[in-house]
């Protein structure tokens, strides 16, 4: 298979180029190879979402790239990554679902001080689980991400995994006006107590999607990664039998999804195995269908005319290699409790688009607008000065309750850890689910067990950005 060889000088001097603010850029490659330093620089930069013969969008980017860098590194390999601030304002990077010392955390106020315009800040981690992970700024959340700082982290496993061909899509949504620039607005406060700030355009690896190339017999393995601010998406695949082995990284019982969908929210990540096995030459669509009355086709496989790779389909079961998780002990356990109130209490379920339909609602203005976890709300991106929620025995099993008592939906996500998903509304989840974000419906109960190995304060938090920012979110205290 094709490979882009990018060497780590290149990188280095990908990103120090960078002082040239404004830059025209292609999407990131899909691939390249490992390295265990980078230096990353978020700053301004125009972008081709619309392709290249479209309009140009002001963005934030990193290296001038939509999505970011890919990062790759090595599992057990220390990394050195160089955040050079080039925005006008504060930011930090938080490393999305890689279990590290909290101070490399990137919580602004919490876990470090911000990185001001112009400075750097050095951020080092061994990464202990190999899997699909991202990383995106801590600070001024709706709006830096919203405006394009997000990219893709892999960490590889020690031994290549068997795979044809290792395809990542960075998907994401934007909400563009007119002339193809961001629309302003962030943090509309009906949005915030609703779906949050779902957007008008979707990009698959930066640019809105146009086909994916495939050949006949390959066996592919496809990274999913949602970077959206707010948009739930529902994957489909037609004619193909998608195989979950990784779940937020981190691998699981090789399953196909439930009714064939694919449910992936804001900040979840799934590796799926597909062996490709329709005939050359021939066309399917990959379908986003979660809002049902606005699905949409979000990229279609094309094959290649080349006869098979293989004559008969691989059959051989793949399972990715186990990562050095600690087992929670269930028996010995603490018990945490977990409430998400608050938003508005109409009916629609969450299945409510925001643009245009959300500005034709603006008598609607009763409802709570606000969020919060066991009745207290840290709102904004300033972590400080809010005591920890509760205080975890460091190196104790928890087993936690959650309880989405709101009409909305809700990717919950907690920093530094991952946890196993056990029970959904009282039923066993299989599979052997381990996530670092939960995707709760309207009125669902999640539990879930972790062991609180990795001392300091965590962030738990929604990553709806909306509902973020408007209290769904609170520290945990290991320690
Ligand atoms: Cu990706 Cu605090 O989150
Ligand atoms: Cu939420």
């Amino acid at each position: 298979f094709s490979n882009c060889l990018v060497s780590r000088r290149e990188v280095l001097r990908a990103g120090t180029a960078l002082a040239v603010t404004t830059l025209m850029l292609k999407p990131s490659p899909s691939f390249a190879t490992p390295a265990s330093e980078y230096r990353i620089s978020p700053g301004r930069a125009r972008a081709a979402l619309k392709g290249e013969n479209g309009p140009a969008t002001g963005v934030w980017a990193y290296d001038g790239r939509i999505p970011g860098p890919e990062l790759r590194l090595r599992q057990g390999v220390p990394a050195r990554i160089v955040v050079e601030n080039r925005l006008e304002e504060d930011t930090t990077v938080h490393w999305h679902g890689i279990r590290l010392p909290n101070a490399m955390d990137g919580v602004p106020g919490l876990t470090q001080p911000p990185i001001k315009p112009g400075e750097s800040f050095v951020y080092e981690f061994t990464p202990p689980d190999a899997g699909t992970f991202w990383y995106h700024p801590h600070a001024d959340s709706l709006q830096q991400l919203g405006r394009g700082l997000a990219g893709a982290l892999i960490v590889e496993e020690a031994d290549p995994v068997p795979v044809d061909r290792d395809l990542l899509w960075v998907l994401t949504d934007w909400r563009l006006d007119a002339d193809a620039q961001i629309a302003p607005g962030f943090g509309n406060r009906m949005e915030a107590a609703m779906s949050g700030r779902v957007g008008n355009t979707v990009t698959l690896n930066g640019t809105v999607p146009g086909t994916q190339g495939v050949r006949a017999g390959e066996r592919v393995r496809l990274r999913l990664v949602n970077t959206s601010l707010a948009r739930i998406m529902a994957l489909r695949f037609d004619g193909h039998r998608p195989v979950v082995v990784a779940t937020d990284g981190q691998p699981c019982d090789p399953h196909e999804p439930d009714g064939g969908r694919l449910l992936l929210g804001p900040a979840m990540r799934i590796d799926l195995i597909i062996d490709m096995q329709g005939d050359p030459g021939s066309r399917h669509a990959v379908v986003d269908d979660f809002y049902d009355e606005l699905a949409y086709e979000l990229t279609t496989f094309a094959y290649a005319d080349d006869a098979p790779l293989r004559k008969n389909p691989l059959d051989a079961p793949f399972r990715l290699p186990a990562n050095p998780l600690p087992q929670p002990d269930l028996g010995d356990a603490e018990r945490l409790d977990l409430a998400l109130q608050g938003g508005m209490m109409s009916g629609m379920g969450g299945n409510m688009m925001g643009g245009g339909m959300m500005q034709g609602m603006g008598g609607m203005t009763h409802g709570r607008a606000t969020w919060s976890i066991n009745g207290t709300s840290m709102t904004g991106d300033g972590h400080a000065g809010m005591p920890p929620l509760m205080t975890l025995a460091q190196g104790r099993s928890q087993l936690v309750t959650m309880r989405n008592e709101t009409a909305w939906w809700h990717p919950m996500h907690l920093h530094g850890f991952s946890f196993r998903v056990l029970k959904r509304n009282g039923a066993a989840v299989p599979h052997s689910l381990w996530a670092d974000t939960v995707l709760l419906a309207p009125r669902d109960t999640v539990e879930l067990a972790f062991v609180a190995d990795n001392p300091g304060d965590w962030m738990l938090h929604c990553h709806i950005t909306d509902h973020q920012t408007a209290g769904l979110m609170t520290v945990l205290r290991v320690g």
